[in-house]
Parts: structure tokens; C-alpha cells; sequence
């Protein structure tokens, strides 16, 4: 895909820049430029560009607005020591957005444009890429929109792809802590045949009060289980589970009505390689309950590009209460540390994972 590029006449100022970069929190600020190309039946994706960021103007009746033809990414890019700037199994993510679009019955849209309209946003606001210490980095948010102007329930004939880019601080700034979780037997995420295993905005548009439940009671994320039989531990809002054994293997519920997290799919493979014997399979709330309470769970962690790998202490639910498992347990923390050194340029690369940049 071509891209051509516009640079902003009014780029954030370096001092102002300085000071969002030492405290960026998470997904408040935008930076300069934003990347758009767009798919017509006729001329298939076209006119990739780089524009200075700023507001969209939509019809009242454009089509996503009303049907939530929608699907979007979440990535990062990570400055390494030596200045230079890299992403995270982007193909991945590419893949991932072509399955979802599938799902939402929208265009493909080829990996190589992916990938390189994402390295295009990168590579012009690299500045806004933060250094590694203090694990912060560039959080990108690549988007795809019905963006034709009419009412009716059909696939869109104009179609938006975006990317936009945030810098994102520490997900826990004050040292790891474990969160707390809500189980929540009234809400469901997704049911079979339905949209679980797609990245789209009705999944967390769902999610909302399931997680204002979560809050209300005084935790942190809320768990779904599955929707038939309401016995089988699923994922939270936006990070998928990990049960850790006194035997030392690892379960993670399987995919098929859960987001495949790509933090999920790499922390098997390094678990395996640290030694753990890794389970995907339906995992049951019986089981977490039953087995953090004898001891045969030792660590429950959760993990997603945002978290990265978090702790889980207690599982709270209407009647009851697991006992804490460990303060951020010694598996949970390798296999933290072991994703983080990778992203951050800090161990060698022997997935062969991390993507250049600039
Ligand atoms: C529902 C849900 N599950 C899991 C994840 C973790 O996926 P990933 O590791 O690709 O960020 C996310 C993250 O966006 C999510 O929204």
C-alpha cells in the first residue's frame, strides 16, 4: 500500500511533550499524526495516509454508529535501550484483526498493510515513543469502521481502517499488586456462534455493567464464565486466566467464545520453555474454588498487552470468597519478567517476536 504523509504544522511542543511523557496514564493523550486508508468494493483498500490527528466528521447516519460493524487492535511499541523503537508479533495482531473482520463481515485487510500502516504512525511520532524505563510505551489502537452513510442491517459498502497511537505509563505504578475479582453469575460475554473470539466494541459495550458490579462490590475485574452452562471459567473484561499448580503445570481455559490474547499465546510458550506443562482446556469455577482453597492452585494470574502479566488475589463472588492466593507468586513474576525483558530489548529474542520499527 502507498502512504503518503501531511505532517501537522502544529506538533505537540517538546516541553509539553516532556511532561505528558513523564505521567501519560493510559489512553488520554493522542499524538500528532494518525494514519486512514479506505476499502470500497470497487478500489479495495486505498489512499493510505498520514494526517495530522484531529476529530472525524461523520453523517448522523453513518453505518457504524448504529450497527457496531466494528473491530480494533490493541498493540504497543516499546522504545529499546539503545534508542530504537520496536512492536510486538504486530502479524499477530494483523491476523487477529483478520479473523475478527471475518467474523463482522467486513474486507480483509492484508497483513503487509497492517503492519505497515502501523510502522508508518510509529515511525512519524516516534518521539512520542517513551523511554524504557519505568515500562512505559507507545499503546497503538488500529481500527476498523462501517463507514457508509445509510440505514439497514448489511455489510457496509465504505469501510474505514484507522490507527491511532496513546503513550501509555506503568500499568501498576506503585509495584505489583494482585487484583481482585468479581464472578459474575447474571452477565455472559459471549455465547456459541456469537462474537466472543472477535476484537469488536459490542463485546466491552456488554461488559460495562457486568464490570460496574465488579466495582460496586469492591473489585478490581470482573471474570465471565460461559454462557450454556454457566460453569466454566472464561476470561475478565480485557485479559485472559491463568491457574498455576503446587505441581507445577499451568491450566488457561481453551479458545473458541474468548479473545485468542496474544499475552496469552506467548505466555505459553514461555512457560513451556521455563518448564511448565501447559493445559488448554475447559476449566471449571469448581475447580479455581475447590483448589485455591486446598492448595493444589498456588497462583492465579491474569494477563493482555495492557497488564502485561497481573497477579490475581481473591475471587469474590455473591456468598463467598476464595482465600488470597500468594502476593505475586514466583511463577507469575518469571513469567512476567521473561515477557517484559523480551518486549523491552532487555533478553535475547529467541521467539524471534519483536519487529523493528525505527
Ligand atoms: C476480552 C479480552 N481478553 C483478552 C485480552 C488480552 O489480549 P492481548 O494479550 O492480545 O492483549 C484482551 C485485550 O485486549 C481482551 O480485550
Amino acid at each position: 500500500m502507498q502512504i503518503s504523509t501531511t505532517l501537522t504544522t502544529t506538533p505537540v511542543p517538546d516541553e509539553r511533550l516532556a511532561e505528558i511523557l513523564a505521567s501519560p496514564g493510559f489512553g488520554t493523550h493522542f499524538t500528532d499524526h494518525m494514519f486512514t486508508t479506505e476499502w470500497t468494493p470497487d478500489r479495495g483498500w486505498h489512499e493510505g495516509r498520514i494526517t495530522p490527528y484531529g476529530p472525524l466528521t461523520l453523517d448522523p447516519a453513518t453505518a457504524v454508529l448504529h450497527y457496531a460493524q466494528e473491530t480494533f487492535e490493541g498493540m504497543k511499541a516499546y522504545r529499546h535501550g539503545d534508542g530504537s523503537v520496536w512492536t510486538f508479533r504486530p502479524e499477530a495482531n494483523a491476523q487477529r484483526m483478520i479473523r475478527s473482520s471475518g467474523r463482522l463481515a467486513f474486507p480483509e485487510l492484508p497483513e503487509g498493510d497492517f503492519v505497515g500502516a502501523v510502522d508508518a504512525l510509529v515511525t512519524t511520532d516516534q518521539r512520542w515513543v517513551p523511554d524504557s524505563a519505568g515500562e512505559k510505551s507507545l499503546y497503538l489502537r488500529p481500527f476498523m469502521i462501517a463507514t457508509e452513510v445509510f440505514l439497514g442491517v448489511r455489510p457496509a459498502r465504505h469501510v474505514t481502517f484507522m490507527v491511532i497511537a496513546s503513550p501509555a505509563g506503568a500499568y501498576f505504578s506503585k509495584g505489583i499488586r494482585p487484583i481482585t475479582l468479581w464472578l459474575t453469575t447474571e452477565y455472559t460475554r459471549a455465547g456459541r456462534g456469537g462474537m466472543g473470539a472477535a476484537k469488536t466494541g459490542g463485546n466491552y459495550a456488554s461488559s460495562l455493567v457486568a464490570q460496574q458490579e465488579a466495582t460496586a462490590q469492591g473489585c478490581d475485574q470482573v471474570v465471565f464464565l460461559d454462557a450454556q452452562e454457566g460453569r466454566y471459567v472464561e476470561e475478565l473484561g480485557g485479559m485472559n486466566l491463568y491457574f498455576v499448580h503446587a505441581d507445577g503445570r499451568i491450566v488457561t481455559p481453551a479458545t473458541g467464545t474468548i479473545l485468542e490474547g496474544i499475552t496469552r499465546a506467548s505466555v505459553i510458550e514461555i512457560a513451556g520453555k521455563l518448564g511448565h506443562q501447559v493445559e488448554e482446556r475447559r476449566f471449571s469455577i469448581d475447580e479455581w474454588r475447590d483448589e485455591v482453597t486446598s492448595g493444589e492452585i498456588t497462583e492465579v494470574f491474569a494477563c493482555g498487552t495492557a497488564a502485561v502479566v497481573t497477579p490475581v488475589g481473591s475471587l469474590k463472588w455473591d456468598g463467598g470468597e476464595t482465600p488470597d492466593v500468594i502476593d505475586a507468586g514466583p511463577v507469575t513474576l518469571q513469567v512476567r519478567q521473561a515477557l517484559v525483558d523480551i518486549q523491552y530489548g532487555r533478553a535475547d529474542d529467541t521467539f524471534g517476536w519483536m519487529h523493528r520499527v525505527c
